[in-house]
């Protein structure tokens, strides 16, 4: 699993790598909050899983909030490198005065770790490594005896920091080291690792791969970073797909119509929960009006995709698209979607046409759905459901 650069921050500062976290938004008024909150002169950075953003326009100072609100504005709107940008961090900009390249990685083929170490890092480092690769060293790591101070300080000398910050990389190597092996990471990157005014050495950039294979048993707390990275991929698909759409943390999908229906059954579910193990609504979903057989398809394709959902409860008030068109939505959808629809899905429906939108269920007999009378009903059954699937 690759970080964003704010996660692989907040694993530094977790091990003692001089860095600043700065505050992670999402809209444009909320990054001139922060630059307001932060004083001075900030920087505006896109968050996605994509090295370049500077290039990409993804990087910008602003003086004043309103600017940091304009590039926030503009940034939130760019696709960098097929990554639609959700998030900006905003922190404060501190000029470089000088950039370095510094990263761990697993050498998979040699079968121990590698250092690539640069003074002339930032982000024409792909450039320095290709007109002036003596500029990058590359030193071996013995995975057995890893990078002790003895080695950090060999490193260090062999990139060849100058002087007057050559004690703070020693540490910096050091502390960069346990991310990579404490955090079972394949890759750690620092680039621009910055020379900031006065002698402050500091990591400005943040580049972390987590080990998958390490994430059930011996890193637990790495599931804090996947939902967040689970989460922007089902948003933005269903965004894609024009639906209203907001990834929560429970194991019951839902989908309804009418944002106050949709409100009203997640608290629902939520209650039903309780008598089921602790089981919580999945997300919100409300395919509004339109409930035919492609809008379902295309919310119960979202939802089904979330790994964290073990049962769907389909709560729809037949109005002006009434229940038997719901009901051969449902139908439709099952088709369309064929053997990827792999989790129970309790329907309850009611309003215009009722009884026509349940006998269509019922005639259709699929062996994944079962048919509700109440909202509190099918919720319960949802829950039970969830709860029987993850048990
Ligand atoms: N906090 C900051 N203050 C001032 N300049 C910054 C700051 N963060 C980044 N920069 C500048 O922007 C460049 C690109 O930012 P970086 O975070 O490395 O993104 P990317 O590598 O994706 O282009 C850096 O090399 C640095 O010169
Ligand atoms: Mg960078």
């Amino acid at each position: 699993m690759d970080l964003m650069e704010f996660q692989a921050k907040e694993l530094f500062a977790k091990h003692g790598v001089t860095t600043t976290l700065g505050v992670v938004v999402e809209t444009a008024e909320e990054a001139k909050a922060a630059a307001e909150e932060m004083g001075g002169v900030v920087v505006v950075k896109a968050q996605v899983k994509a090295g370049g953003r500077g290039k990409a326009g993804g990087v910008k100072l602003a003086k004043t909030p309103d600017e940091a609100f304009e590039h926030a504005t503009n940034i939130l709107n760019l696709t960098i490198k097929d990554l639609p940008v959700n998030r900006v961090l905003i922190t404060p900009a501190t000029p470089p005065e000088e950039e370095y390249y510094f990263s761990f990685l697993l050498d998979r083929s040699n079968r121990q770790y590698l250092c690539i170490a640069s003074v002339e890092g930032g982000v024409e480092i792909e450039e320095v490594a290709k007109t002036n690769p003596d500029a990058v060293k590359k030193i071996a790591i013995d995975p057995g005896t890893g990078v002790d101070a003895d080695k950090a300080r060999e490193i260090a000398t062999e990139a060849a920091f100058p002087e007057p910050v050559f004690e703070q990389a020693v540490k910096m190597i050091e502390d960069l080291y346990k991310v990579f092996v404490e955090e079972d990471a394949t890759l750690v990157e620092v680039n621009p690792l910055a020379r900031l005014a006065g002698d402050k050495l500091e990591a400005l950039d943040g580049k972390v791969s987590l080990d998958d294979n390490a994430s059930e048993v011996r890193h637990p707390d790495h599931e804090e970073f996947e939902i967040r990275e689970e989460a922007d991929h089902l948003e933005s698909k269903a965004k894609d797909l024009g639906l209203n759409y907001v990834k929560l943390d429970g194991e019951v999908g839902i989908i309804g119509n009418g944002a106050g229906l949709v409100m009203s059954t997640l608290d629902v579910v939520a209650y039903a929960g309780e008598a089921h193990g602790g089981v919580k609504p999945a997300n919100f979903l409300d395919i509004g009006g339109g409930a035919n057989a492609e809008v379902m398809a295309n919310g119960l394709d979202v939802i089904l995709h979330d790994p964290q959902v073990k049962s769907v409860f389909v709560n729809v008030f037949g109005g002006i698209t009434a229940c038997d068109e719901v009901a051969n939505g449902i139908v439709g959808a099952l088709k369309i979607l064929g053997d990827e629809a792999t989790k129970p899905l309790v329907v309850r429906l009611d309003g215009n046409n009722v009884e026509l939108g349940r006998q269509i269920l019922a005639d259709a007999n699929h062996p994944l759905v079962t048919l509700a009378d109440t909202m509190d009903g099918g919720a319960d059954k949802a829950a039970e459901l969830a709860n029987n699937q993850a048990a």
